[in-house]
């Protein structure tokens, strides 16, 4: 029986791209959500999702705890539409910093030029996709075009810049969400980077090289030769210093993946590389599909982060590690975020306090380096160093 893919009539030819645009659903804090997440979401996944509900809301966002909150975002959550959810949570002051792969920040560019994603089916051919220049991410189709457009306006940016030298990923993608305000006004309704340039939030990846945006740098060097580039130490030491300063440390971890990784690292940075004894985290969520078994770091649990010094021993009440897809779980999280008591908070715009905060790291590892040792040999432990909190 010759194969006819779903929702395609006899010889027609299937009509890819006319399911409805995917577009950023912003959370409006519904009631009857919050009812279902506290009464009705009770055992299993649905309880950590409720736990991890109140941990965000009761404690990270309470006044007195003034957590320096930082979110992970990886897997395909602006294609999906999950950008509306991250806008929604800066603009309101409830993330200070995002660390996200390079693919959801390209992707996120289409929603700023005003490119339409559509909803699709999985269950579809790709070879007949490929002949008509359609994009798949799983059920989210797009024109090939999209691609080539989104591109050629990176590359434009990047003259723009005029930037050629090295920097931090914070910086261009800054510079990027300026670009797209003035251009495109009003978009950061609807962009997590436009949204994050005017909010002052800084946007990390921790793998530049990794998405279309990296891929137009790598372009920029090659044939514009320009000395722009990347500078992944710059990172490293902004989010270092970015927890350094916080009163207390929390995240909230979308999927996995090396966003997870580069937020959790900054405390190893701090007492193993700088011997400063911060300590570690003292809250932390994730949502993920990841299991534990195969040893990899998404799938880490916050008790193995314990062993590292990522998270503090005492606050692992204080964790939740829900097992769903983001999708699903990400909007309902947002959702209860929005409508509970500390729903906005003063916005940190730490944008703009990146140099300070990395001044401020220098003085304390400099500090550090000038206290005496003890014995030759002795090793530092996290024990000791905790104590010195
Ligand atoms: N054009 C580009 O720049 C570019 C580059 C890379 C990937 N992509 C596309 O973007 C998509 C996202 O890629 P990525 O690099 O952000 O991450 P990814 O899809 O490689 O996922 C990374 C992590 O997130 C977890 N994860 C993924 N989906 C999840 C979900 N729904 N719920 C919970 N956890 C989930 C994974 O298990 C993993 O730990 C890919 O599917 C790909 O199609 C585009």
């Amino acid at each position: 029986m010759p194969h006819r893919a779903p929702g395609a009539s006899g010889s027609q030819k299937p009509q890819y791209l006319s399911g409805k645009p995917i577009t950023y659903y912003r959370p409006r804090g519904s009631a009857e959500v919050r009812a279902l997440i506290d009464e009705g979401f009770q055992a299993f996944n649905a309880a950590r999702l409720s736990e991890a509900c109140r941990i965000y809301t009761d404690k990270m966002l309470a006044p007195e705890s003034d957590t320096t909150i930082g979110l992970t975002v990886a897997g395909a959550l602006t294609p999906a539409g999950l950008g509306g959810c991250i806008v929604e949570l800066m603009e309101r002051g409830l993330v200070d910093f995002l660390i996200s792969t390079g693919a959801n920040l390209y992707h996120d560019l289409h929603y700023a030029l005003n490119f339409t994603l559509h909803r699709g089916s999985p269950f579809v051919n790709d070879v007949e996709l490929y002949d008509q220049g359609i994009i798949r991410i799983y059920d989210v189709l797009f024109p090939a075009q999209v691609l080539l457009e989104t591109d050629s306006y990176v590359r434009d940016f990047l003259v723009r810049l005029g930037v050629d030298e090295p920097i931090a990923t914070s910086e261009l993608h800054y510079r990027l969400g300026l670009d797209l305000l003035e251009r495109h006004r009003g978009c950061e309704e609807y962009s997590v980077l436009g949204a994050a340039a005017k909010y002052g939030v800084p946007i990390y990846t921790s793998s530049p090289g990794d998405s279309s945006i990296g891929m137009n740098v790598a372009y920029h060097e090659l044939i514009n030769g320009s000395r722009l580039m990347i500078d992944p130490n710059r990172d490293v030491n902004e989010v270092c210093a970015i927890v350094l300063a916080g009163t207390q440390n929390g995240c909230v971890i979308l999927g996995g993946g090396s966003p997870k990784n580069f937020y959790l690292q900054a405390q190893p940075t701090l007492w193993e590389v700088y011997s400063i004894p911060k300590g570690g985290n003292d809250y932390f969520i994730q949502f993920t599909t990841d299991q534990v078994v195969w040893g990899g770091l998404s799938g880490a649990t916050p008790a193995e982060a314990v062993s590292w010094g990522k998270i503090n021993p005492g606050v692992l009440p204080d964790t939740a590690v829900c097992y769903a897809d983001s999708t699903i779980a990400f909007p309902l999280f947002a959702e209860y975020a929005v409508g509970s008591r500390w729903n906005r908070r003063a916005r940190r715009e730490l944008i703009h306090k990146r140099a300070d905060l990395v001044a401020a790291l220098k003085q304390q590892a400099d500090a550090a380096r000038q206290r005496p040792k003890k014995a030759e040999g002795d090793p530092k432990t996290m024990p000791e160093l905790e104590r010195h909190r």
